[in-house]
């Protein structure tokens, strides 16, 4: 049957945006309709939507200190209330260590606006802070996604179950971790600083998800809205933004997965059934079947 589908999604630093490219095209190719609306787009009453227009409900995002960020739940409160509307989840992080913690909070305000969710994966996407992946691991990631969004698809458009038990005990973690997230990511936002070489293209205050940088005189001021996505800091046409007390939480080279998709010289073939270490943990979500 075709489907029209509705995605919503966040993505701060463009992994999230790839995989909803990903599932776009492998959407249409199974016959569906599909509108993909940026989550930020809404909130900033840049974009109308309907959700009596779709069959499907999609919503996807990184998993933020294993939650979702805060302007999903934003956006959540934003949702129309519907009636037994089917609802998935695509989250994606650099690991899957209590991979269904992510959903618990979530899930429940779905549920109560009549969003049923029947369907939630988690892809395994390069981390964007603290540990940079190798290259090569980053594209092995990229090129499993693909074939992890085709099972996505196929299970979606036939209405197949998968939902992630969690415990009590995970369901606490989370929440008492995503509250100190919540507390401390207005603090990483007050806390970063423009250097010198800082060119005033004002791409930083357009491109804010929340609307946190603003251009006051020649200053680039942050607000307290931040939510730590890292968007303003990699996309920084002059690598200007940095982080001063967190400096060890980003990259100092920088992130930016599609070049590393697009550089044909990286094969994507790091994980073997010989790598060792802490990047092992990789091998069965790469190789077998979910
Ligand atoms: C503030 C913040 C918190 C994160 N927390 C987690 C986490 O709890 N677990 C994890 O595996 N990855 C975590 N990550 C990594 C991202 O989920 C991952 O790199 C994701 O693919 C980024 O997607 P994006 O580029 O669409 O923003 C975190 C990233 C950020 C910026």
């Amino acid at each position: 049957m075709h489907k029209t589908v509705g995605v919503f999604y966040f993505s701060g630093t463009g992994n999230t945006e790839i995989l909803i490219n990903l599932l776009g095209n492998e959407l249409i190719k199974n016959g569906s309709k599909i509108e993909l609306i940026r989550i930020e787009d809404i909130l900033k009453d840049n974009v109308y939507f309907d959700v009596n227009n779709y069959d499907l409900v999609g919503i996807c995002y990184p998993i933020h200190a294993f939650n979702a960020p805060k302007i999903v739940f934003d956006f959540i409160k934003k949702l129309p209330r519907v009636k037994d509307k089917y609802t998935f989840i695509i989250k994606n992080a650099g690991s899957n260590f209590i991979e269904g913690g992510s959903t618990t909070i979530i899930k429940n305000k779905l549920k109560v606006k009549g969003y049923d969710l029947f369907n939630e994966s988690l892809i395994l996407m390069p981390s964007n802070l603290f540990t940079k992946y190798p290259d090569e691991l980053s594209k092995q990631l990229y090129l499993t996604s693909i074939k992890k969004v085709q099972r996505i698809v196929k299970e979606i458009l036939n209405g197949k179950m998968r939902r992630q038990k969690n415990s009590a005990m995970i369901t606490i973690f989370t929440r008492v971790i995503s509250f100190f997230e919540n507390i401390g990511a207005p603090f990483f936002g007050r806390d970063l600083k423009v250097n010198e070489n800082c060119s005033r293209c004002n791409k930083c205050v357009k491109n804010c998800p929340r609307n946190n940088i603003k251009m006051e005189g020649y200053k680039i001021k942050f607000g307290w809205k931040c939510m730590s996505c890292l968007r303003c800091i990699y996309r920084c046409p002059q690598g200007s933004i940095k982080p001063s007390v967190f400096k060890y939480a980003v990259f100092k080279d920088g992130y930016n997965l599609q070049s590393i998709i697009d550089n044909p010289d990286i094969k994507g073939e790091y994980i073997t059934s010989s790598t060792k270490g802490k990047y092992s943990r990789f091998y069965d979500y790469i190789y077998k079947e979910d």
